[in-house]
């Protein structure tokens, strides 16, 4: 009795100690580099983006040191009675809203997986589509997104990124809008994964940065990209999304 229970503490140190070592192995939250997108859905330079570009920290394993924000606000306008005005108008602030509260319920790569799916169909001109991107094999997602939209979070989600976005400093410009550490890239977001492997101080230094820490410079500008300005009087997208039964 006595001796397994001692071999039971020692196999509990092992597993703790072996935890230990990989956590220290992990960046601490410290050391990681924040990179944060402010966008809003039915702007076409957003939607090229999130498509084209972000997926490339999911692949090449920048999301391990990233403090990753997407934070789906834009352009709006906040009234004094809390009414949110869209660039684009009210299927912005409703695939806005839609997305906040994916951010909110999903994981970080499910929720990702979902906005770069929704943005590909818009970016495509195919907005009826992009219901399907709630995947069928969790139906749970689409209930737990409804009820997000429905019962008000989502609008109090937005309410938050509205403030996120007008404590900017310096304010943004346009949209994409894309920071590391808090600062602008404004329009070299072509390079932002050079920027993330250049502000990360950490030691376990990820293999995508090995290549692509070789100077900033010459900048990359993504070709054509359709940026959002602030004061773009922009026409609204009248045509209602089908597909979405809220
Ligand atoms: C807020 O103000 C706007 C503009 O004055 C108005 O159109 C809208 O109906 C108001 N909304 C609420 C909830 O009071
Ligand atoms: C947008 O318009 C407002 C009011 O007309 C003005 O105060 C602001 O400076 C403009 N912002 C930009 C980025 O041009």
């Amino acid at each position: 009795m006595a001796s397994s229970s001692s071999a039971l503490i020692v196999f509990s140190l092992l597993i703790f100690s072996s935890s230990a070592l990989a956590i220290s192995k992990r960046p601490s939250a410290s050391e990681k580099v924040s990179l944060s997108l402010y966008y809003q859905t039915l702007c076409l330079g957003c939607s090229e983006f999130i498509v084209n570009e972000l997926p490339k920290i999911f692949d090449n394993g920048l999301i391990d040191i990233l403090d990753f924000n997407l934070v789906p606000y834009g352009n709006a306008n906040l009234l004094n009675n809390g009414t949110i005005i869209c660039q684009h108008g009210p299927f912005e602030c409703f695939f806005n809203t839609v997305e906040a509260c994916a951010i909110n319920i999903m994981s970080q790569d499910e929720s990702f997986e979902f906005i770069r799916c929704v943005q590909n169909f818009i970016a495509e001109g195919k907005i009826d589509e992009s219901s399907s991107c709630l995947d069928s094999n969790t139906p749970d997602h689409g209930k737990a997104l409804q009820n997000c939209y429905e019962s008000g979070l989502g609008q109090k989600l937005e309410l938050l990124y509205a403030d996120l976005t007008a404590a900017l400093n310096p304010p943004h410009e346009y949209v994409p809008w894309v920071t590391v550490n808090e600062v602008p890239l404004h329009m070299d977001i072509g390079n932002f994964m050079k920027y993330i492997c250049k502000a990360y101080k950490g030691t376990s230094t990820p293999k995508a940065c090995q290549t692509l820490r070789i100077g900033i410079i010459p900048a990359e500008p993504i070709a054509n990209m359709k940026f959002c300005r602030v004061n773009d009087t922009s026409p609204t997208t009248k045509t209602s999304p089908r597909g979405w039964n809220f």
